[in-house]
């Protein structure tokens, strides 16, 4: 994982270039100051889009990187039959299309010619016993060829269907098992189940065959340096942690929002939705992070423990609560927001491949409260939707009033504490300030914290992050079985209760921000949604 440093933002007297920042690194307390690397990463899925979109191009990144750039090979491996040149044209799109911003900085032609050059592709049917014999084959000439040390690092960017087909044949051609001192590890994209049960089923087929220890279930939310930010605002300053509690936390806000439709993601989305494909994960690791209690120490058992006890601590979902609590939608025709502004855009039913009738969400809000000390009755209120006004993920926490208002005819707003995620990464903290003038009048007034401003622009992508974490053999940032199952827990009596009413979709127009539905969510507690 990335190294915490204490870094001290530069005043304009002192004014450096980011990297040229005091850092100093923490004691770790996992192996996460250790290299990245050497091994051969085989992408199974290796023709997909995942793999061109954000595999390839963070593998990109992390070879470019300055210091310590990690040594690997890829093997790409899946169904459509192509030649190792042709995959490696492939991979030189893929960095070319997809790495701007990505913190690959300006193209090194050279470096990408040499990354290139590190992918090789074994064509085969997932459940095909020959092809996995030839996979084998072709791991020990790389190995040999890079001096890779025999360290294999697997990573399932499949359709989650031929997970147990990958597995069990990597199992059978002895694959899963490390040789004399070298480890095999593998990444499981999600989704991680459809539901409670499925995701049971996965990680019994997956712990028939590898350790826990070698399993790294990947959710790309956590490799955001934002979502880490998070942690350390928490942990390593004194000022927020004593008012991070019932005492002080009026209501807690996270919202997940795209500005997208589904794309050409329909064949997945259509049997996924937005309750699977964001709350389940993305949304629900937002909620632990916020509301876990101080681990003993930043590593992967202490920290996963903590997110796993906030999930647990969730108030389950009756028939009743689901149908009160949680609010879904789908989003009509509309008209885009921002730079595109008024340009018609297809409503969900219209989307290629996606059912006219089709009653898959699109949206999702909910309520639910945490029955534990620090938040007793503090309500969390979660959003997420595709084809909303705008792409923002943040995380606002409200605080309670102050008790008495001394300026007489003032209303008396809260503060928040905003933690942008993205785009815009940074935190802003939200007070009363006193406007210009002779009377006594109040204004809320932010004061922000950049990201960008205080460390600049290079950015590394989530998935850089993560990929070079369980290349290290950090897990501190990918879920655990127990941490999956207890997400789909929460999730699954909701999909039980809407499974027996049809609903009035759609029930927002693309470019709006959701259903009607959802504020009154927040209305019947006396609140409203904070406009990103
Ligand atoms: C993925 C979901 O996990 O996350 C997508 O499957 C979603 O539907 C995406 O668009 C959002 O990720 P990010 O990093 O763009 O916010």
């Amino acid at each position: 994982m990335t190294d915490f440093g204490d870094v001290a933002t530069p005043t304009a007297n002192e004014s450096r270039a980011p990297s040229e920042s005091a850092a100093t690194t923490l004691t770790p307390s996992s192996p996460a100051s250790s290299a990245a690397g050497p091994c051969t990463i085989v992408i199974f899925g290796g023709s997909g889009d995942l793999t061109r979109r954000k595999l390839i191009p963070a593998l990109f990144e992390l070879a470019s990187q300055k210091a310590a750039a990690p040594r690997f090979a890829v093997l790409g491996f899946a169904r459509t039959p192509t030649s190792d040149d042709a995959f490696r044209e492939t991979a030189t799109e893929a960095v070319r299309k997809n790495s701007e911003g990505s913190g690959a900085g300006s193209m090194d032609e050279e470096k990408l010619r040499a990354f290139a050059q590190s992918f090789a592709y074994v064509a085969g049917e997932y459940d095909q016993p020959a092809a996995y014999e030839n996979l084998a084959k072709r791991l020990v000439e790389i190995d040999r060829e890079h001096q890779l040390g025999g360290h294999r690092l697997y990573y399932l960017a499949t359709p989650p269907g031929v997970y147990p087909q990958v597995i069990e044949q990597i199992h059978k051609t002895g694959l899963a098992r490390p040789e004399g001192n070298s480890w095999v590890r593998i990444i499981i994209e999600k989704p991680f189940g459809h539901d409670l049960e499925s995701a049971r089923k996965l990680n019994q087929t997956v712990l028939e065959v590898f350790d826990e220890s070698q399993v790294y279930r990947i959710d790309h939310y956590l490799g955001k340096d934002t979502v880490q930010n998070l942690l350390v605002m928490r942990f390593g300053n004194g000022i927020f942690e004593p008012l991070w509690n019932r005492n002080y936390v009026d209501h807690v806000e996270i919202t997940a929002a795209e500005s997208l439709g589904v794309e050409q993601r329909a064949a997945f989305y259509e049997n996924a939705g937005a309750l699977r494909d964001m709350i389940q994960s993305h949304v629900l690791q937002l909620t632990s992070l916020v509301a876990l209690e101080p681990p003993a120490a930043f590593d992967a058992t202490s920290l996963r423990n903590e997110k796993i006890k906030v999930l647990k601590s969730i108030r389950p979902y009756t028939p009743e609560t689901a149908l009160r609590d949680v609010v879904r939608g789908q989003y009509g025709p509309g008209t885009l927001p921002g730079k595109d502004s008024g340009k018609p855009v297809p409503g969900y039913r219209q989307e290629k491949g996606v059912n006219p009738e089709s009653s898959t969400e699109t949206y999702v809000a909910a309520r639910l409260l945490i029955d534990n000390w620090r938040w007793a009755d503090v309500p969390f209120y979660l959003r997420t939707g595709k084809r909303l006004p705008r792409q923002v993920s943040e995380i606002a926490i409200h605080f309670r009033r102050a008790p008495h208002m001394v300026f007489r005819g003032q209303g008396m707003a809260g503060n928040s504490l905003v933690l942008n995620i993205q785009p815009d990464e940074g935190i802003s903290i939200c007070f009363q300030a006193k406007l210009p003038g002779q009377e006594m009048r109040l204004r809320a007034v932010p004061m922000n914290f950049s990201y960008h401003a205080a460390f600049g622009g290079e950015e590394r992508s989530a998935y850089a992050t993560l990929i070079a974490d369980c290349m290290r053999g950090d897990a501190t940032l990918f879920d655990r079985a127990d941490g999956v199952e207890a997400a789909w827990a929460l999730v699954d009596p909701i999909l039980a209760a809407w499974r027996g009413v049809m609903p009035k979709f759609p029930n927002y127009a693309g470019g709006e921000w959701g259903p009607r539905e959802a504020d009154e969510l927040l209305e019947r507690d006396g609140r409203h949604w904070r406009k990103p």
